[in-house]
């Protein structure tokens, strides 16, 4: 049975203030920590065994997942004393692993939310023979990722981790963050200090001859660093559009966690979740939107494309479009947050301080 490595330990600088107290895996999408969507995934292929790689807030995973068995899982734990990067991580849970050096192991980055068949991959990796497999995906703007041509054959010719320059972008394909890579691949990068897979270990197999496939599909992929795409990837969980066995309850236009409080004439459209103690109020509208626990959200507030955190406050008539407020913010009454707005927190903004456009 194939075994797993989870890559969790990065800072999720871009998703802040969500992981200024929670790393983002543990964000909650859809009503659960995010990780639980893709852990339950490889559980769903097969998988059995998983090992984490943590580095940034590493005790809060283990806390809550445990062994793993609710998940029908056996989940372990290796914490990095520091950041050992994407390679460095995989190499420091080398010695976790059971499968011999000819057995495929698979390897996620920890924020991507993805319809991907995995047993497909492995397929794809022991039908030709490779040493290392890739998920690639197809994506308008590349810029932000890892490049990654192939041949007729869908064999890897290049590596372009995050291009600089115009030339670089030779291609759409996208390294989408699922490999599977030899056992004795991973015993080959180096031990005991940062290596990144992406900017060394790729380049060095291709300039060494190895064999690295690409798998191109076009599922749904998401890459969630960033609170609009976190926002969003939480929303088409609930919509069903992206494909979770984990979502806790049935898919369709919003979820509201068993002990949320929501007045009957509040209106969630567009894949809106309200979470455990959380309160809604009277004529309030939500769409597409996340409120995490124990927030409220008082009357006739409008939130739109938004993450409410933990505990915040957003108070009445309040009008929010692509805002992020950090765990235990308040927002006064009547405030207009738009466009990428990321309140701290704990921040208190007074009632009508801001706005985006005339109060008249
Ligand atoms: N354990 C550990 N230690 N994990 C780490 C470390 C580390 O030092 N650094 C990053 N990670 C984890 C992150 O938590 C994340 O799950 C994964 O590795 C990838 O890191 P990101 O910081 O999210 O990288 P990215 O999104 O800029 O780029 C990566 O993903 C793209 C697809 O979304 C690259 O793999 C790109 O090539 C790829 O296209
Ligand atoms: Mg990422």
């Amino acid at each position: 049975m194939t075994e797993a490595i989870l890559l969790v330990g990065g800072k999720g600088t871009r998703l802040r203030p969500l992981t200024v107290n929670t790393p983002k895996p543990m964000v909650p999408a859809a009503g659960v920590p995010f990780l639980t969507h893709q852990l339950a995934r490889a559980r769903a292929a097969g998988v059995e065994h998983v090992v984490m790689a943590t580095s940034y807030l590493a005790e809060v995973f283990e806390p809550y997942f445990g062994d793993g068995s609710q998940l029908g899982l056996h989940l372990e734990y290796v914490t990095e004393d520091e950041p050992l990067g994407t390679g460095g991580a995989i190499r420091n849970v080398a010695s976790r692993l059971h499968s011999a050096p000819g057995d495929p192991v698979l390897i996620f980055n920890g924020d991507i939310l993805t319809g991907l068949d995995i047993r497909a991959l492995v397929d794809t990796h022991t039908g030709s023979g490779a040493d290392v497999s890739l998920h690639l995906t197809r994506v308008d703007d590349p810029r932000a990722y890892g490049l990654v041509p192939t041949d007729d054959d869908g064999r890897v010719t290049a590596f372009l981790e995050k291009p600089q320059t115009p030339e670089e972008i030779v291609t759409d394909q996208i390294n989408a963050g699922a490999y599977v890579f030899d056992r004795a691949v991973i015993d080959s990068i180096p031990l005991g200090r940062p290596v990144s897979v992406e900017r060394e270990t790729f380049p060095g197999l291709l300039s060494d001859g190895a064999h690295l496939q690409g798998m191109v599909d076009s599922t749904y992929w998401l890459d969630l660093g960033t609170p609009q795409a976190f926002v969003r990837g939480s929303a088409d969980l609930v919509l069903g559009r992206a494909p979770s066995p984990a979502v806790p309850g049935r898919c369709g236009d919003r979820l509201v966690l068993g002990t949320a409080d929501v007045a009957p004439d509040a209106k969630l459209t567009g894949g809106t979740v309200v979470g455990a103690r959380a309160v809604v109020g009277s004529g309030a509208r939500i769409d597409g939107s996340t409120v995490l626990d124990g927030a409220v959200v008082e009357s006739g507030a409008e939130i739109r494309d938004s993450l409410i955190g933990a505990e915040a406050r957003i108070g009445a008539g309040a009008v929010l479009d692509g805002a992020v407020i950090g765990d235990g913010a308040h927002v006064g009454e009547g405030n207009e947050l738009r466009d990428g707005i990321r309140v701290w927190c704990d921040a208190r903004i007074p009632a009508g301080a801001v706005r985006f456009s005339s109060d008249q």
